[in-house]
């Protein structure tokens, strides 16, 4: 069996969406201090992740992938006990193919060797992409690097990087603890919400220890507006996607150091009971998001994808939630507390979103019995 990893959907950063191949082991050395040091660590950011671009254009005299010289010269294991020593984990990354998708050496047929390594090297997670593939099925290909981790003995979390070709919701679950959806994201509005379209219908396939993976996180590398950016993490984080920022930890915002840390909206992620969130109603660019919590609550996200601003609506009902005499109602980035007697409504500006959890409450005072008595919106 696959190691029991990923409880909750992994959480940390990946050098790709920023950095592309411009990365070295000073990179991933900062960024492992930034991650401790920005308060993301202690907020559940747990994986530095080295994507494509780490090894040497060539595999050593034994036949084995080794560190590019010049940019990772004390190699990976020193960069495994410098992350680990700050306690978090190191991830690397490898293609299911005659070479990685930027052309350097990868794993296909190498599978048992390139697996003993990234255990010697006690890496914790690797992200296993789909270039060059030569001519072999995903699914063989796939396994063939599953079983060559599992026999390493060390637990390693396996990231299913097919892009949602052949439908890896059906089979990557036995195989590695995430998978991705679809091809990758780009730091544009319109790159988003075309992955989000991607994952309608997928919910039922994730899971404890199997998570959908719309790709990684865009926060803060500034294709986007703060109010796309926040509408992207609140809709991320429902869909219990792996929360892996792509950004500059180093040089980020405070405004974006503090949405990447949002206890409320990360804890909505995590919950427990691994519920994926999912699309609820959608009228034209109005759309309604929810996932059920383990406490009997649930989280919404109401988002408006037009050009304008528009009210966005919902109820306790329509959210699954039991009847109750009144509701409490949280906006997980304002902490505003409202109570309602079932409406769940704002006015939201264009790309915008709200974030809430909705629980039975029993109403501190009377509450009126119009339920328009009682805003969420202000
Ligand atoms: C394709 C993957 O989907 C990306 O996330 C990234 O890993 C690149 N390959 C690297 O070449």
């Amino acid at each position: 069996d696959k190691p029991p990893l990923a409880p909750t959907p992994p959480m940390g950063w990946n050098s790709w969406n920023k950095f592309r191949c411009n990365i070295d082991e000073n990179l991933i050395r900062q960024t492992a201090n930034a991650l401790v040091s920005s308060g993301m660590k202690d907020a559940g950011y747990e994986y530095v992740n080295i994507d494509d671009c780490w090894m040497a254009t060539q595999r050593d005299a034994a036949g084995d992938l080794q560190a590019d010289p010049v940019r990772f010269p004390s190699g990976i294991k020193a960069l495994a006990d410098y992350v680990h020593a700050k306690g978090l984990k190191l991830g690397i990354y490898s293609s299911a193919g005659t070479a990685t998708c930027q052309g350097r050496p990868a794993s296909l047929g190498h599978e048992r060797a390139d697996a003993r390594k990234f255990a010697e090297w006690e890496v914790d997670l690797l992200k296993y992409d789909n270039c060059h593939d030569g001519g072999i099925p995903a699914i063989e290909r796939f396994t063939a690097m599953a079983e060559a981790l599992r026999a390493t003995g060390r637990p390693i979390l396996l990231s299913v990087c097919e892009w949602g070709a052949n439908q890896p919701w059906n089979w990557a679950g036995e195989l590695g603890h995430m998978w991705r959806t679809t091809g990758d994201i780009a730091d544009r509005w319109g790159s988003m919400v075309a992955i989000l379209d991607q994952q309608v219908g997928l919910e039922k396939y994730s899971g404890p220890g199997r998570w959908n993976d719309p790709d990684m996180l865009e926060v803060g590398n500034g294709g986007m507006t703060m109010t796309e950016y926040r509408s992207h993490l609140s809709l991320w984080a429902l869909l219990n996607a792996p929360l892996i920022a792509g950004n500059d930890l180093r040089s980020m915002s405070e405004e974006v150091r503090e949405m990447l840390t949002n206890r409320e909206v990360i804890a909505v992620n995590q919950d427990w009971a691994g519920v994926q969130g999912h699309k609820i109603s959608d009228s034209g660019d109005l759309e309604v998001w929810a996932k059920p919590l383990s406490d009997g609550g649930a989280a919404v996200v109401l988002f408006n994808r037009g050009a304008v601003g528009a009210e966005v609506a919902t109820s306790a009902a329509e959210l699954g939630l039991p009847a109750a005499p009144a509701y409490e109602v949280r906006d997980l980035w304002s902490g505003q507390e409202t109570v309602t007697l079932g409406k769940v409504r704002a006015s939201i500006p264009s790309h915008g979103s709200r974030m809430y959890v909705v629980r039975r409450g029993v109403p501190a005072k009377p509450v009126p019995a119009v339920a328009t008595a009682v805003r969420t919106d202000t």
